[in-house]
């Protein structure tokens, strides 16, 4: 029998590429960038299966690119906005993400971040690196006091849950939350009371977003969003750049709307050269590594070629996103 083809657009965990080249007629790209979109569209013809990364934009023209044999689009990732869900399952193709394995990993980056932004460790570091830490400053930087204070989690899912028991627990804090349905765990657990996202603005100290990225919460954090934040308030981001409306987030920054902020995802990805924001000291950037344990890594790697062989095999995947 013919090996079914299958385009994978990065190298991943070799564990899960090895089980994968066992089965299947497989290339993976080579290079540490990811392809082109010229390279990309070249690589997926006649493909059965794709294993892409949230950089890998897939759309109709893929799609049609690859032809009318492409079964499963297997993302190496648990958010999939770079794929079109619905222009897939309108051509009969599966789509898989990789749910429920990052969520502590990513739990944990948020929770940095929210510590590192607080007591300012990008400065910190920074001070002590250039050879400007001259001494033991009584009013050098100063940050916040997170115990008592209250966490806004906008999204409450897997990875908020997580991240609200950290700071709940560990630091005392008081949680607050949006979510699309009642969360029953979140009350029993935390005693966190479900809010609309303008009264949850107005009384968080802290701001972590974990809200899909979809056309509806395109900017949901924007100037008059952002205005009725807190002044002393901090913003973090571990889901999606396009969330955050960068250009108002660096002016709410620069003339005090709030007090800072920490990212872990931005929009692009990288940061163009010039992006202001990268100047700002009390904007701490981390490059999209929530995921980056290197435990976690394989377990998305596992889960995404069990949906990629699930999907060529014609048979619904482990983790199928439903549209
Ligand atoms: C990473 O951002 C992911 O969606 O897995
Ligand atoms: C992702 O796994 C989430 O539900 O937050």
């Amino acid at each position: 029998m013919v090996k079914k083809k299958v385009f994978v657009c990065r190298r991943i965990p070799a564990a899960a590429l090895q089980r994968l080249s066992s089965e299947v007629d497989l290339t993976v790209w080579p290079a540490e960038l990811p392809p082109s979109r010229a390279e990309l569209l070249q690589h997926v013809e006649g493909c059965d299966g794709i294993l892409s990364l949230l950089s890998d934009r897939m759309d109709a023209e893929v799609f049609q690119q690859a032809g009318p044999q492409l079964r499963v689009v297997s993302n190496y990732a648990v958010g999939f906005n770079n794929i079109d869900v619905r222009e897939a399952h309108s051509r009969g193709i599966r789509v898989g993400n990789t749910p429920g394995v990052l969520t502590e990993a990513t739990a944990d980056i948020a929770a940095g971040l929210i510590l590192a932004t607080a007591r300012r460790f990008s400065e910190s570091i920074d001070q002590v690196r250039n050879l400007e830490w001259k001494t033991w400053d009584p009013l050098g930087l100063l940050g916040l006091d997170l115990k008592g204070a209250t966490l806004g989690i906008v999204g409450m899912g897997r990875i908020g849950m997580a991240l609200a028991k950290r700071m709940h627990f560990g630091w005392d804090m008081n949680v607050i939350h949006t979510a699309r349905t009642e969360k029953p765990d979140a009350e029993s657990l935390l005693n966190a009371k479900r809010v609309d996202l303008a009264t949850l603005l107005a009384n968080a100290d802290v701001v972590s977003l974990h809200a899909d990225y979809n056309p509806t919460t395109h900017h949901l954090i924007n100037s008059s969003t952002l205005a009725m934040m807190k002044p002393n308030a901090i913003l973090i981001n571990t889901a999606r750049g396009g969330l955050i409306d960068q250009d108002a987030l660096y002016n709410a920054l620069k003339d005090g709307t709030i007090w800072g902020a920490g990212l872990d995802v931005t929009d692009p990805e990288p940061l163009p050269d010039d992006s202001q924001l990268r100047t700002l000291p009390q904007c701490l950037i981390l490059p999209h590594i929530g995921s980056a344990t290197i435990e976690t890594r394989q377990a998305m790697a596992d889960i995404a070629v069990d949906n990629l062989l699930a999907g060529l095999h014609g048979r619904p995947l482990p983790h199928e996103v439903r549209a």
